[in-house]
């Protein structure tokens, strides 16, 4: 009653017809957290407190962390709760969100956690953003990096894991070994992250030799050369783009400094124009296009950054990588969608994500170049051919081995399925009867890769130091992600185009070992690069390190 009186008094304040016009245009999830119901907002949470907090903080590492990250910080689709909407809505709320959960995008309903746990895990996550938080305990840890190995099935080929990843092996997976949706339960296994092992390092295949280049970076993600040899890293957490120029006799950059900071969450990074004398460094920010002003040999940026244009944003995938048309006309920028499988019929929040965007170079004239690529994480031209490429997350809640992540060639105005159909005419079960009109148009991708590996930035190798077998061929990193029972990827993988420029749908483990025996993790591969040496370079956002792999022949 009372509620309904305190409404009707403010609208009697505001002519009806603008009341109307919001509610009409109010995008799903804008004002409330996850359109909880108003009545929730007000509920205090009984379970407040230090003891509280650290019995939610335990909570929270047993039932959340294998999704949301130890510290909460998420990763892919799965969204931080140490920052964001979390941090900003109501205890209620949460509370209320986390009861019911949203399971076709991924996340769990906790209504037979006890009441009191649910709140307890509430306190623990308003403290992480609390200046004044309360001290708490480091963390317990889930299971311990003891020296068991790991003994879940083994897998079925083509499918794998990380036991029997070998760099060497070749593989090849076809649409008819899909298994069915739910085929088997999906399940929530995010990497625990311990620090690398004395005697654990990356393996290539023989021949190859694996150094560390640097260390000590803070979430190192995208890497790509610049014109004059330079390497460009964006830090994307900490909003920074790093330089790191040189590699000394012993393996190390000669010069690091940073190039621009104070970034939202940077990734994509481009040089423009094309050729040896650019004059810009283009970066793809979470929300918008920049570029800074940029001469060859420049450590720092020489002057403040150029906005160009803004990229839908928002929850979920974030990162925007950004690549230039070898005319030099046309600049792609990748968008991955805000969630798992949200219907953009019904969800304003997916227009104009899951796509790859095409602007002109100064920003202008947004078009869709591709779309229904659910996180097209990254993107390169073929040098052979001219044709644009994608690395792509495909996504989560439908078993072990399903959907495929995937690497293709990418056909202007095509259509990739997300979210209503994948890899060819399969409908995603929990969008059923949804745009049959559809189900022709999709695309099946070129290289199919395997389910749950998080494949990120993608390259073509264009050096001169790998046996010629490798002219032109992909290399891609697999960071691995969290929806599969025994992880895989949490590797480099090449894949060959037999100098043809096209792919035959195999691709082969290149640099594997970021595993532990028990499951838990210590490396993953982000971004991917070619040395004008002809070397390759690994950013790992597991133990902040680059990678460098040199053909040696032994
Ligand atoms: C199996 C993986 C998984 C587990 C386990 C999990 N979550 Fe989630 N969670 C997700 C995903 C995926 C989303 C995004 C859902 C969406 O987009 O609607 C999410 C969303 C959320 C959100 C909304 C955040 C936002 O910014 O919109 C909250 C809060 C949350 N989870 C809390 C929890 C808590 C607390 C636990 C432990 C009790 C937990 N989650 C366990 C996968 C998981």
């Amino acid at each position: 009653m009372k509620s309904w009186k305190f409404i009707l008094a403010c609208m009697s304040f505001i002519p009806a017809i603008t009341v109307l016009a919001i509610s009409a245009t109010l995008p799903d999830h804008a004002e409330t957290f996850h359109n909880a119901p108003a009545s929730v907002a007000g509920q205090e949470n009984p379970y407040r407190g230090q003891r509280n907090a650290e019995i939610g903080h335990r909570l929270y590492e047993q039932r959340c962390a294998l999704c949301h990250g130890q510290n909460a910080h998420g990763a892919g689709n799965v969204p931080s709760l140490a920052s964001g909407a979390t941090q900003t809505a109501k205890p209620g709320e949460i509370f209320w969100f986390i009861t019911r959960g949203d399971i076709a995008d991924g996340m769990p309903a906790w209504a037979r956690l006890p009441e009191q746990q649910r709140w307890q895990i509430i306190t623990y996550l308003k403290l992480l953003q609390d200046p004044n938080g309360l001290r708490l305990p480091a963390s317990s840890g889930m299971g311990t990096a003891g020296d068991g190995k790991l003994n879940t099935p083994a897998p079925t080929p083509p499918f794998t894991d990380f036991r029997f990843e070998k760099p060497g092996t070749f593989r090849k997976i076809n649409l008819q070994d899909l298994p069915a949706p739910f085929a088997t339960t999906p399940v929530g296994n995010g990497p625990r992250i311990v620090s690398r092992p004395e005697d654990a390092w990356p393996q290539a295949p023989t021949g190859f030799k694996v150094e560390l280049y640097t260390t000590g970076l803070e979430n190192p993600r995208l890497i790509r050369t610049a014109p004059n040899g330079d390497f460009f890293v964006a830090e994307s957490a900490p909003g920074r783009i790093m330089v790191f120029r040189g590699i000394s006799p012993d393996g190390k950059p000669e010069i690091t400094s940073i190039f621009a900071s104070g970034l939202t969450r940077p990734f994509g990074i481009a040089f423009y124009p094309l050729g040896p004398h650019p004059r810009w460094v283009y970066v793809g920010d979470t929300n918008a296009v920049l570029r800074f002003p940029y001469r060859n040999g420049d450590l720092r940026a020489r002057g403040p950054a150029q906005h160009l244009a803004d990229l839908p944003s928002g929850r979920g995938h974030w990162t925007r990588d950004v690549a230039f048309s070898p005319d030099g006309k046309t600049m792609f920028v990748a968008v991955g969608s805000g969630s798992n499988v949200d219907d953009p019929d019904t969800h304003p929040a997916e227009k104009d994500r899951a796509n790859i965007l095409e602007f002109n170079p100064n920003g202008s004239e947004m078009r869709i170049y591709a779309y229904g690529i659910r996180n097209p994480a990254g993107i390169a031209i073929n040098p052979q051919t001219g044709q644009l490429w994608c690395s792509v997350n495909e996504r989560d809640m439908l078993g072990d081995n399903l959907v495929p992540d995937y690497i293709t060639h990418v056909q202007p105005g095509g259509f990739y399925g997300w979210p209503w159909w994948y890899m060819g005419g399969h409908q995603d079960p929990r969008l059923e009867g949804k745009h049959p009109e559809l189900r022709d148009k999709v695309i099946t991708p070129d290289v199919i890769l395997q389910p749950h590996n998080a494949s990120l930035e993608m390259t073509f190798y264009e050096g001169k130091q790998f046996p010629r077998e490798y002219d032109g061929d992909i290399f891609a990193s697999e960071h691995g992600s969290w929806n599969r029972s025994t992880r895989a990827g949490y590797e480099v993988i090449r894949v060959p185009l037999h100098h043809t420029g096209h792919a035959s749908g195999e691709y082969e483990d290149f640099l594997t070992g970021f595993v532990l025996p028990n499951g838990t993790v210590w490396g993953r591969p982000v971004g991917i690069t070619v040395a004008h040496d002809g070397s390759l370079l690994v950013t790992d956002d597991g133990s902040n390190s680059i990678w460098r792999i040199t053909y040696t022949g032994k």
